[in-house]
C-alpha cells in the first residue's frame, strides 16, 4: 500500500482522522484533532493513497527562532512497525532544521525509537490537566 507524506491539510476532513489517540481516556474528537493540526506550526501526515485517510501524524509548535516542541506523534495500530513513525519524525526534524532545540516528552519504552532518530535523553517537567484532555471548549 502506498503512503504519501504531506505537510498541510488540503482535502483532509475529520472523517479522514478516525482511530487516533489510542488508549486516551478522554480523546479529542476527529474535528478537534483537525483543529489542532490546523493550528500547529508544522505537521507531517502519512496518508493512505488508496483511501485518502490519515494513518499517522506528527505535530510541532515553535517560536521559529530557537525552539520547537513536538506534542503528538501517532501511527494507527494497524500501520505500525513499517517505518511510518520514523519517516514522520525524520521529515518533521528536516522541516525544523534551522532551530537550536527540538523537545518532546515520551515514555521510557519509546526512548530507543527516538534515539535512532538522533534524539538524546533529557530530564523534563510537565503539567497535565486531565479534565482538559479532549481539547473540548469546556473542561469535563
Ligand atoms: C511510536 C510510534 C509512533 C512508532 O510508529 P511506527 O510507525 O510503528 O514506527 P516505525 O515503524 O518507524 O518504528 C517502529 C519501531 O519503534 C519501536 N517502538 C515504537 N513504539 C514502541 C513502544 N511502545 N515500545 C517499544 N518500542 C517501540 C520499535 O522498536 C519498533 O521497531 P520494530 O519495527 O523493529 O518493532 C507508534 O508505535 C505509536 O503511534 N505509538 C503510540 C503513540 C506513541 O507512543 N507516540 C509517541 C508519543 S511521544
Amino acid at each position: 500500500v502506498a503512503i504519501r507524506y504531506v505537510h498541510e491539510l488540503d482535502g483532509i476532513g475529520p472523517a479522514d482522522l478516525e482511530g487516533f489517540f489510542e488508549g486516551w481516556p478522554d480523546p479529542p474528537s476527529p474535528a478537534t484533532h483537525r483543529r489542532l493540526l490546523a493550528s500547529s506550526a508544522e505537521i507531517v501526515l502519512a496518508v493512505d493513497d488508496e483511501t485518502g485517510s490519515v494513518v499517522g501524524f506528527v505535530t510541532a509548535v515553535t517560536d521559529g527562532v530557537l525552539s520547537a516542541y513536538v506534542p503528538l506523534l501517532e501511527v494507527l495500530p494497524a500501520w505500525r512497525g513499517r517505518g511510518i513513525g520514523s519517516e514522520l519524525v525524520r521529515r518533521l526534524v528536516a522541516r525544523l532544521e534551522s532551530l537550536y532545540a527540538i523537545d518532546l516528552t515520551c515514555d521510557p519504552n519509546v526512548q530507543p525509537f527516538y534515539e535512532r532518530l538522533g534524539f538524546v535523553r533529557t530530564t523534563g517537567m510537565a503539567i497535565r490537566r486531565y479534565d482538559r484532555q479532549s481539547g473540548a471548549d469546556e473542561p469535563r
